[in-house]
């Protein structure tokens, strides 16, 4: 196995981070390689905003709802859907840019974003650092777009920490990977099997682990996906002006 293959397979979320700073040359290094990422269209339209100042990822982690690993880790990147800097593309060819109104748009923004998120990831982890995303910006998305001034047709969709590890978490382990994979066409038959072998297999990780709040996947789903757990996403997405309507 090669040396990528080795990080992305060996990857943990870490949410217990040393003080010292990541220096300017990883940064730029890790933001070089998410820089390179392809998107769709080469719309580029994807930003980054770094925030190092300790004061301000104390208010980020405060608006993601209490994450101290937010406070605590020295860089906080938030990944943004940017569709003003498209427009002022589309502007300059004379027309009228309508893409950021349409679900087509979100999605591949959202896909684009994705891609970028992953690129930091392995290359942050390949420089041994520690990172965990986060998603709980989207919780007070108004707040986020204040603090980081984002303009109008941008959106700060999520969130990643980066730091040197204090603590070191173990490997999560998955569905068994025939739910994720399939060959020629999608096969579920062997789905309800799975998720309970999963149930099993996640509560035995948590009391390996000594965390007594742990909980089974399907009933941790059960008890975030039954109602849209960020629902300021939508208006204020369509307050930016990604109206989400075509
Ligand atoms: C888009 C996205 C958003 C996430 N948001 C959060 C978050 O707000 N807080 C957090 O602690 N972890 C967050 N995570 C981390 C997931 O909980 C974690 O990846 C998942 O439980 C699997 O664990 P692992 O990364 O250690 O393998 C997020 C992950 C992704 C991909």
């Amino acid at each position: 196995m090669n040396e990528t293959l080795r990080i992305q397979q060996a990857h943990r979320s870490i949410r217990s981070y040393k003080a010292d700073p990541v220096s300017d040359e990883m940064l730029d290094q890790i933001i070089a390689a998410a820089h390179q990422a392809p998107t769709s269209m080469n719309a580029q339209e994807i930003s980054l905003v770094v925030v190092r100042d300790a004061e301000r990822r104390a208010r980020i982690a405060e608006l993601s709802g209490g994450q101290t690993w937010v406070a605590q880790a020295p860089v906080f990147i938030t990944i943004v859907i940017d569709f003003h800097k498209t427009e002022l593309g589309v502007r300059k060819a004379g027309q009228t840019q309508v893409i950021h109104e349409s679900m087509e748009g979100f999605g591949v923004a959202a896909v684009d974003a994705g891609i970028v998120l992953g690129t930091l990831i392995t290359a942050a982890e390949s420089l041994g650092l520690g990172i965990v995303p986060i998603g709980g910006i989207r919780r007070n998305p108004q707040d986020m777009i204040e603090l980081l001034q984002l303009p109008p047709l941008t959106f700060p969709l999520v969130g990643l920490c980066i730091g040197h590890i204090a603590g070191d978490a173990p490997k999560k382990p998955r569905m068994d990977i025939k739910t994720f994979r399939h060959d020629e066409r999608y096969d579920t038959s062997g789905y309800a099997a799975a998720i309970d072998v999963y149930d099993a297999t996640l509560i035995e990780y948590w009391q390996q682990l000594g965390r007594s709040d742990g909980i089974a996947w399907s009933q941790n789903l059960g008890a975030s996906l039954k109602q849209v757990y960020f629902p300021q996403v939508r208006p204020v997405a369509a307050m930016q002006g990604l109206l989400n309507d075509k």
